[in-house]
Order: C-alpha cells, then structure tokens, then sequence
C-alpha cells in the first residue's frame, strides 16, 4: 500500500497584527501577564468585513496546491478543519469548493477543535492509501477574532486566539509520507472548554432567567437575548484543568506514534505541537528529552490559532528549512472534547 505524503503545504496569516499592549484598551491585562502565562506577544487578526475563515482558507489552499504542481481543478477532495466557521451550516468545505471553483467534488467538514487538522489529516490520509483519490486538500482556518469576549469577563481566552489559515495537500508516494496517525477522545470533560450557545442542548438554562427550559419562549430556545447576557456565546475555558490534561496526554500520544514505528525522542528532526500555550510546549520537550531545535514553536507571534496551528507551523519550519527531504516529523494536538492525536511522518 503507497503511503500518503504532503506534496504541497501552504499557509496566510491576515496582515493585522495586534500586540498584547493593544488589548489593554479593551480588558484588563498586561503583556507581562500575557507573556509569562502563554508566551503570546502577538496575533493576527483577519479583517473584519473582507475575510472569513474560507478565504484565508483559499489563500493557504492556493499555495499548498502550487507547491504540490497541481491545480485547484485536480483537487479530488476537500477535508476542511475549524470551530469558527462562516455559517453555522453549510460547512467551509463547500465554500472554499466554490470559492476555488473546483468539480463538483466531496467537501467534509471536521469538528474537531485544537486536534481538527490532525483528525483531518487522518482521514484524507486513509483516502489516499486505498488509492480511492489523488490529491486530497486538507484545510484549519480559524477567524476566532470574530467571537471572543474582549471585556475583561473573557481574558482568559481572548488573549490567547489568533486568526490564520495553513494547508496542505496530500498525495500518493512510494518511500516516504505519513507512517501513522493516532486519534483520541474522552468526551467526560466536552463542557471544560466549550462554547454551550447556539446549541441544541437544554442545559444552562437557569443561567438565562428561566427557572427551567420548558419556561423558556419557543421562539427562544436557539438563541436568546438572556444567553447573550450570559456570555454563552462566547467560548468558556476551565484553563488550568484543560492545561493539566494537555500536559499528560501531549507525551502521551507522541510516544503512541513513535513506538508504533519503532522510533524513540531522540530520532525526532522536528516536533510540531498544536500552539496552544508555549509552557505545555516546553514542559513537554521537557518530559520527552526533546533539544530546543526539536520543537517548533511559533505562538509567539500568532497565538493558538485552533485548527491552523499544526499546518501554519508545520509550514513556516520548512519554509524556514528547518524540516528537509527524509527528516522524520511529529505533528501532536490536544484540546476541547478532550480530543487529542499524533501523526508521525517522513517528510
Ligand atoms: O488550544 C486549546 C487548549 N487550550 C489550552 O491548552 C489552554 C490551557 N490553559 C492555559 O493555557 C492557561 O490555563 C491560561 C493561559 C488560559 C491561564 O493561565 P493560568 O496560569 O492557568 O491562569 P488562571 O486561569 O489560573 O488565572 C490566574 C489569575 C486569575 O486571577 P486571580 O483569581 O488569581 O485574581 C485570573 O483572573 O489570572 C487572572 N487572569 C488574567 N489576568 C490578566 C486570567 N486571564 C488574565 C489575563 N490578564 N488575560
């Protein structure tokens, strides 16, 4: 069976960026604070009329398809990864489709957070091994800008999200390419860092002024002025339970992926970890032994941007020259569901 390799890689961060002394003029904070708990100096913002989650998609998309000398027309597949989609539905697969005007071809959309490129890599990567297509685009974009809570109620995460999108597509190869990937959950923890609103659920109802949710207008159960009052629209993040597990579960899923393929830490030319918070990266290049030039951090200058991360990352260390032809690559996620993954490659 061939294996699946990333024949073209692309990414775009919008050109605004916004430091950390910027958000003290909407919440209370520091760059000091900011720093010191996540490493951030910087984001990106996307603008906020012109770009959507699909068109910085279209931008990673089209560079990561001219690298791969294919065209948008060749594309057999879209697997596209984000939480901050254009439409609650439609997905961003058949937006990005359009957008690119590609055939009439499959678009899937992944839910799954701070692991959704992986979990989508995953997928287009068992398209590829069976042969069942050629060239398989897969997408994380994210414009969190849009639904953050920029009061000081929301510091927590608002500081922390930052807009981008990163690409890649996949393609068939003989000797190199993705070796395994490796997909978890553990959805006993799903509310620990979730958004509850818009949502179908009947939970957090006496949060919004009605004593139970058959009080609670017809009319009102979707979305309501009170959960709006309530915050409930915006992200909730229990931050130091989610960095606990994160902690535990990073190590955990990179060592599954090595010792599947019989590789141990110090093999590894390159960790690319979800940039999630710089302390979990470094407390796990700790736990694994790793030397500062086996991890690839970028958060400095991006924050967590969700499901771009591992793509934006993965992209700005080969264009950094950091990965090279046969170097083997980790890429690892772990965030809200709990889900978490690894995938282990030879470039
Ligand atoms: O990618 C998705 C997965 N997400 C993660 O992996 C995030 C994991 N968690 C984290 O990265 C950290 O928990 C955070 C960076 C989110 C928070 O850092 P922390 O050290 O866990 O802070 P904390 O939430 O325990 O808050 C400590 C204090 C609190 O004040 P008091 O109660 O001690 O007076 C917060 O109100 O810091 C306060 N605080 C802030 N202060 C200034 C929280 N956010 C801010 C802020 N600026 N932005």
């Amino acid at each position: 069976m061939p294996r699946s390799r990333i024949a073209g890689i692309g990414k775009y961060l919008p050109p605004h960026t916004v430091t950390n002394q910027d958000l003290t003029q909407y919440m209370d904070t520091s760059d000091e604070w900011i720093q010191e708990r996540t490493g951030i100096k910087e984001r990106h913002y996307a603008h906020r009329t012109e770009e959507t989650t699909t068109t910085m998609a279209v931008e990673a998309a089209r560079i990561a398809i001219e690298r791969a000398g294919t065209t948008a027309q060749e594309i057999d597949f879209i697997v596209f990864a984000t939480l901050s989609p254009d439409y609650y539905f439609p997905g961003c697969g058949v937006l990005l489709q359009r957008a690119m005007g590609m055939r009439e071809i499959g678009a899937l959309d992944v839910r799954n957070q701070c692991s959704g490129f992986l979990y989508a890599l995953s997928v287009a990567d068992q398209f590829i091994k069976t042969g069942m297509y050629k060239n398989v685009l897969v997408v994380g974009s994210e414009k969190h800008s849009f639904g953050l809570d920029f009061s000081t109620r929301g510091r927590n995460i608002s500081v922390i999200f930052g807009d981008g999108a990163g690409a890649v597509v996949l393609q068939a190869a003989e000797d190199r390419g993705i070796l395994s990937t490796h997909l978890h959950s553990d959805g006993g923890s799903a509310e620990i860092l979730a958004m509850y609103n818009p949502g179908t659920h009947a939970n957090h109802w006496t949060d919004t002024g009605y004593a139970t949710f058959d009080e609670a207008p017809i009319g009102e159960m979707f979305m309501s002025h009170a959960m709006i009052d309530q915050a409930q629209n915006f992200p909730y993040m229990d931050g130091q339970a989610v960095f606990k597990k994160a902690v535990v579960k990073f190590p955990e899923v990179i060592m599954e992926a090595l010792k599947a393929n019989g590789y141990q830490p110090s093999d590894l030319k390159m960790l690319i970890p979800h940039q999630a918070n710089l302390r979990i990266s470094q407390f796990v290049q700790q736990k694994l032994q790793l030397r500062d030039d086996q991890v690839y951090n970028n958060i400095q200058h991006y924050g967590n941007t969700t499901a771009a991360s591992v793509p934006i990352a993965l992209c700005e260390a080969w264009e950094k020259g950091r990965i090279q032809d046969g170097d083997l690559v980790c890429l690892a996620a772990f965030g809200s569901g709990f889900t978490w993954a690894s995938a282990l490659l030879t470039w």
